[in-house]
């Protein structure tokens, strides 16, 4: 707080004011955790939710609303996707222009985040609860790849529906992995089921949705498949390649930071919905333990700043015992000579993974910004996250918010790590391509630590380009400066992640949707860093 000037605040206009306070109401809402739907019952404010029209930027406040939202939500409900006449998600791009269409014409559960959350922001719930029904439904199916049989509660990563005109039916078509690229798995749909699920009950006051034996019984089913007991050696959750939005092998396997911080917020988002019936407590007690030893693996061996970077450097190697100092035997050499020169005095951020002998040191946007956002960061720990963010702000940002993970593999180590992949070339896609919907997270993370200039620099800089290019899925080279190689245009999630990221910033009372206090801190400390007013 000792930098944190009010007189320079009391020198911007009404509006910023207003934003502020209404940040620190939602803070002093959400003081008391105690745990249990009683939670989520303190923390709703029908004040909080924008207006029933679209788009409700419009008649709220005294600015103009930027010309290209009026756009964007054109263009989202041109992506509505219909099942028996009621709308039940949005397709991942409407792109007629695209020889191709594979999957794209599919909903996908996570691509429907932050659609389903501009929805839940303008006022618009039935359509989250409609998706977060079918997903439920479809969970249900027996799943088999070929004569294997998976897990319960999977969650598909996509459904589409088929319209017969004749017939006048509609069926439903679902893939948990048995027909994606490469046949990978979807880990994260089910935690972004637990989240979206917890961001309709808290944005609507609807307990009953949350309470249904049904929700109940598919929460419990995914925790099931996370929380089981195996061979496993540490808290976190052992994945395959390709196991999240990263969907194509990109050397994520074993702990990936953006499965581990989903996870966590799955498991604290469950927390406050799980009924404690017989089944339900047995959940809460596992749920607990788990939380406590993840968060401690997490913030202790996933973290890294320059001091820890130091350390790293000087470890010995080949310890043995319970007094190991590198536990995980990392060999010194093994760090990239790119992390010492990214690497500022001040910031951190939480590496991409963490196994035996192996640390990726690779910066990941999403699981960085899902940390702050679940309050798996500390707020020291946040804080830093963003101060990495300013400091680097060339590299992760550039021309266009911004970089999916930092740096980019190429040459010999790209062809072992993504096995050639054409579309994973170094700065393109999923190799450090720059992709737009990561915008309501960055958003979301600016506002809960603080700092919404640093947002609201990168709304403008999404601004400048994401309607003239047509909503593009994701831009390519080292600034984001080229509109991606293979990039569909008219992404949804482009679309409604600028959406989010705007409402967000307008009326910050939204973030308690998609944001959990830190469970420690029973007072309403923020933390403002100098950069807060500017
Ligand atoms: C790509 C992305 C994936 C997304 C899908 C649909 O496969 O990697 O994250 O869900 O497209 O947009």
């Amino acid at each position: 707080m000792d930098d944190f000037d009010l007189t320079k605040l009391l020198d911007k206009p009404r509006l910023t004011i207003k934003r502020e306070r209404s940040f620190d109401e939602r803070s002093l809402s959400e003081m008391s955790l105690s745990r249990g739907l009683d939670n989520l019952e303190v923390a709703y404010s029908p004040g909080g939710r924008s207006g029933l029209d679209t788009p409700a930027s419009s008649t709220r406040n005294s600015f103009e609303p930027h010309p290209m939202i009026a756009e964007a939500w054109d263009s989202l409900r041109r992506s509505l996707v219909h099942f028996r006449g009621q709308p039940v998600g949005t397709i991942a791009a409407y792109d007629h222009a695209s020889e191709e269409v594979l999957n794209y014409d599919q909903v996908f559960v996570r691509d429907f985040v932050p659609s389903a959350l501009a929805f839940l922001m303008n006022g618009e719930p039935d359509i989250v609860k409609n998706f977060l029904l079918k997903t439920l439904q479809l969970q249900g199916w027996e799943k088999r790849i070929d004569r294997f049989k998976l897990g319960e509660g999977a969650m598909p990563a996509s459904f589409k529906v088929l319209h017969d005109p004749e017939r006048k039916t509609d069926t439903i078509v679902a893939d948990f992995g048995e027909s994606a690229i490469g046949r990978v798995a979807p880990v994260d749909s089910g935690f972004w089921w637990i989240i979206l699920l917890r961001a309709y009950t808290k944005s609507t006051g609807d307990l009953t949705l949350a309470e249904t034996s049904d929700c109940q019984k598919g929460m419990r089913l995914i925790l099931t498949l996370c929380l089981s007991e195996g061979f496993d050696t540490f808290p976190t959750l052992l994945c395959a390649d390709g196991c999240s939005m990263i969907d194509r092998r990109m050397g994520i396997y074993g702990y990936p930071i953006e499965i581990q911080a989903l996870f966590f917020m799955a498991l604290r988002c469950s927390l406050a919905m799980l009924k404690l019936d017989s089944e339900g407590k047995e959940f809460v007690e596992r749920i607990m333990k788990r939380l406590h030893a993840l968060s401690f693996h997490m913030r202790s061996y996933f973290w890294i700043d320059f001091q820890q970077l130091n350390d790293i450097y000087r470890y010995k190697t080949e310890e043995y015992s319970h007094t190991a100092v590198n536990k995980f035997n990392v060999i010194p050499d093994s760090i990239p000579d790119w992390v010492f020169d990214f690497m500022p005095t001040r910031g951190g951020y939480f590496i991409g993974n963490v196994s035996p002998a192996r640390m990726d040191f690779r910066w990941f946007a999403l699981g960085n910004c899902v940390a702050i956002l679940s309050s798996l960061a500390t707020p020291e720990q946040a804080s830093a996250i963003m101060d990495l963010f300013e400091a680097r702000w060339e590299e992760l940002v550039g021309e266009m918010p911004i970089k999916i993970c930092y740096p980019a593999i190429e040459s010999h180590e790209w062809r072992i790590v993504t096995g050639c992949d054409p579309k994973n070339t170094r700065w393109s896609y999923h190799n450090g391509g720059s992709w737009p919907v990561l915008l309501w997270l960055l958003t979301a993370a600016c506002i809960k630590t603080g700092r919404p200039q640093i947002a609201r620099k990168a709304i403008e800089l999404a601004e400048s380009r994401l309607l003239k290019d047509g909503w593009p899925e994701y831009y390519d080279g080292k600034n984001g400066r080229y509109i991606g190689k293979q990039a569909r245009k008219y992404q949804t999630w482009s679309i409604a992640g600028y959406l989010v990221a705007k409402m967000m910033l307008e009326d910050p009372s939204h973030l308690g949707m998609i944001s959990l206090e830190d469970d420690r801190q029973l007072k309403p400390i923020i933390k403002r860093s100098s950069s807060w007013t500017c």
